[in-house]
């Protein structure tokens, strides 16, 4: 199966493993890779405690990246946040700085500006997929240079954009405006959505919700299975950032200003459903984050790091997408992928006969 964003990154299926954060590590990256997709290290791949040291996360990446190329030989990105401000952006450039000592193949830069690191990726000959949510960030990524975009809709999980454009209409547009590749994300889960994707103008699929339920991935059991009990309507996009960061206070949410709130796509869990009730119309992912009967102040672990690594869904949701209502088993990476690709043959024949008819 070939497209421009087969042959840009040498891989052998256009399917790229979305970043999530803390649970995209090396092992998973490496059997998407292995298994002939794009696997990608998350920025935060291989946490288990949190720590706000700046170099303890750069080795950290480190650690991953000469990892994941123990375990493959195929090409893997790294995905770089871009921190807008103080602490945020010591943290990307750090990692940036490690991408690049360790000759990362691909990077995917998110949620921030392609004039931040697309020119220095560029010169060490690193590709750069640029992650968009709207047809203006697409057209600025590729004047700045970038390679690719993936374009991810609303229906993803984690954080679904600013705009909450939906998937089947930002994708076209995207690729109307612009030449590079465009990769389509947000709610593909399945051959269907290769299919429709590639319809839609998109040379390869960006996945993560899907890739949340295979073997390979590090988040805990519990995790897995909340995916595979979730329906189509078990998500929520609830906005992103708070009053507080507007002022410029800088408390780890990537320093995110009133005008760059986006949303973030969350599981309706008991505890999202006590917490809408709660917050009413003032729920915010941060708002979520900090409930009243927070658990004990715990500097080793955060909502995030319990719900994803430990398991507590009991006081914690999930960043989760729509798509997770197509999602009913945990198969390999390897068999999930072999599984999209084969599957495609009989919806291309369907809508072939449909036509011919
Ligand atoms: C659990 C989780 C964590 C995520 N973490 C990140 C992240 O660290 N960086 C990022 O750019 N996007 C992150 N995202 C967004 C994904 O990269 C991607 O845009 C989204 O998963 C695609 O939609 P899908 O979930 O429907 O496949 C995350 C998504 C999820 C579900």
């Amino acid at each position: 199966m070939q497209t421009r964003l087969t042959e840009l990154l040498g891989i052998k299926y256009p399917i790229v493993e979305a970043s999530m954060a803390w649970i995209t590590d090396a092992e998973m990256a490496a059997a998407v890779s292995n298994a002939g997709g794009l696997g990608t290290i998350g920025p935060n791949a291989g946490l288990k405690t949190v720590t706000a040291d700046v170099s303890e996360t750069g080795e950290r990446l480190r650690e991953q990246i000469k990892k994941c190329r123990e375990m493959t030989d195929k090409p893997f990105a790294v995905n770089f946040v871009v921190g807008v401000v103080g602490w945020d952006r010591d943290y990307s450039d750090r990692c940036v700085k490690v991408g690049i000592d360790e000759e990362v193949p691909v990077a995917i830069i998110s949620q921030g500006s392609p004039q931040v690191y697309t020119q220095r990726l560029k010169e060490t000959g690193m590709k750069v997929i640029h992650v968009c949510s709207t047809v203006r960030h697409v057209k600025k990524a590729e004047a700045e240079g970038v390679d690719a975009v993936v374009v991810s809709g609303t229906e993803g999980g984690g954080h679904s954009g600013f705009d909450q454009i939906t998937t089947f209409c930002l994708v076209p547009q995207a690729a109307d405006a612009v030449e590079i590749p465009v990769i389509a994300g947000g709610g593909i889960a399945d051959a269907r959505g290769l299919v429709g994707a590639l319809a839609l103008g998109a040379e390869g699929i960006y996945m993560g919700t899907r890739f949340m339920a295979t073997k390979e991935c590090p988040t805990h059991p519990n995790v897995k299975q909340a995916v595979l009990a979730a329906t189509d309507t078990s998500t929520i996009a609830v906005r992103h950032g708070s009053p507080a960061k507007a002022t410029g206070q800088n408390t780890g949410d990537r320093g995110f200003v009133e005008e760059r709130r986006g949303s973030v796509r969350m599981l309706i869990n008991d505890y999202m459903k006590r917490i809408m009730t709660e917050k009413g119309a003032d729920l915010t992912f941060d708002s979520a984050l900090e409930a009243s009967d927070e658990q004990e102040s715990n500097p080793e672990s955060n909502r995030t790091v319990a719900a994803f690594v430990h398991g507590d869904l009991e006081k914690n949701s999930i960043t989760v997408g729509q798509g997770s209502g197509l999602i009913h088993d945990v198969p390999s990476c390897k068999e999930l992928i072999e599984r999209i690709v084969h599957e495609a043959e009989p919806v291309l024949e369907r809508l072939n006969n449909m036509y011919k008819t």
